[in-house]
């Protein structure tokens, strides 16, 4: 129905009035710029291909060509892609509020090419580079069957997390510091389903923070948080400017 609000009225206020705001998005708000998420069914990566062929160190040394054959097409994909309403509305959110924290699972650059700013990216960047010996980014030429570190020749695999790989020390350390002190926690086009980031919004509310989840197919949180708002990222989070902006 045209004009239908999706976000209620009492999580505005709870946003105006949050000294510090924890954003964690996921998949889901890149969607909508043709982005495939990993786990909706019929579009998702892992409904098409095995995490454990792809998105592993193991898998790497079996077959690296393979893994940058499958990372360049996402690269490739995620170039043509462009920022979306709900990127662009958290970006605007960054002004609006004055202690906002954006920390994202996802490794496409479009929260950053919609203009937020010191986004912690918590799995990685998929454009990096990354030495699979010194662990170090560098340049290389990406565009080789299997890239080599132009340092010590081993081989380059994509700067991204992968199943069973650490999270990078600072992302975690922000992240958890942020979700343990925040106000308010919005959990954004995200299954809740891979861990620690999923943990993320059971700290916050852990702590007394007010959670509110974005997804148009609410997730196990939804049951045990403040709101649970099932709409598209690109219709909620542009309302919640539109409402925090009166
Ligand atoms: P998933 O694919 O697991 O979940 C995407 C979520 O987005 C689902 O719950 C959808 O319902 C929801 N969704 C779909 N369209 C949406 C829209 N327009 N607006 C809002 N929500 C929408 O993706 P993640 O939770 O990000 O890990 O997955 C977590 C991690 O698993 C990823 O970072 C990746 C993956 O394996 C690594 O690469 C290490
Ligand atoms: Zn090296």
């Amino acid at each position: 129905m045209p004009g239908t609000r999706v976000v209620p009225a009492a999580l505005v206020t709870a946003l105006r009035n949050a000294r510090s705001v924890c954003v964690l998005t996921g998949a889901g708000i890149s969607a909508e710029s043709g982005v495939p998420t990993f786990r909706d069914a019929q579009t998702g990566f892992w409904q098409r291909f095995k995490a454990e062929d792809l998105a592993t160190p193991e898998a790497f040394r079996r077959d690296p060509a393979l893994i940058w054959r499958w990372y360049r097409w996402r690269r490739e994909l995620v170039r043509q892609a462009q920022p979306n309403a709900g990127h662009l509305a958290l970006a605007k959110l960054g002004s609006l509020l004055p202690r906002l924290t954006l920390i994202t699972q996802n490794v496409d650059g479009l929260h950053q090419r919609a203009g937020s700013t010191a986004v912690t990216e918590f799995h990685g960047n998929i454009f990096a580079d990354r030495c699979f010996v010194e662990g170090r980014i560098v340049a290389c030429d990406s565009d080789a069957d299997v890239p080599r570190c132009p340092a010590c020749g081993s081989h380059v695999r994509p700067g991204v997390v992968w199943f069973g790989e650490a999270i990078p020390q600072q992302a975690l350390d922000t992240a958890f510091a942020t979700a343990s002190a925040c106000d308010a926690f919005l959990s954004v086009g995200t299954s809740s389903l891979v861990y620690p980031a999923a943990g993320l919004a059971e700290i916050a509310a852990a702590a007394g923070a007010v959670v509110a989840e974005i997804n148009p197919q609410p997730t196990h949180l939804a049951a045990n948080i403040d709101f649970a708002i099932a709409a598209p990222a690109g219709v909620a989070l542009p309302e919640l400017v539109d409402s925090l902006s009166r």
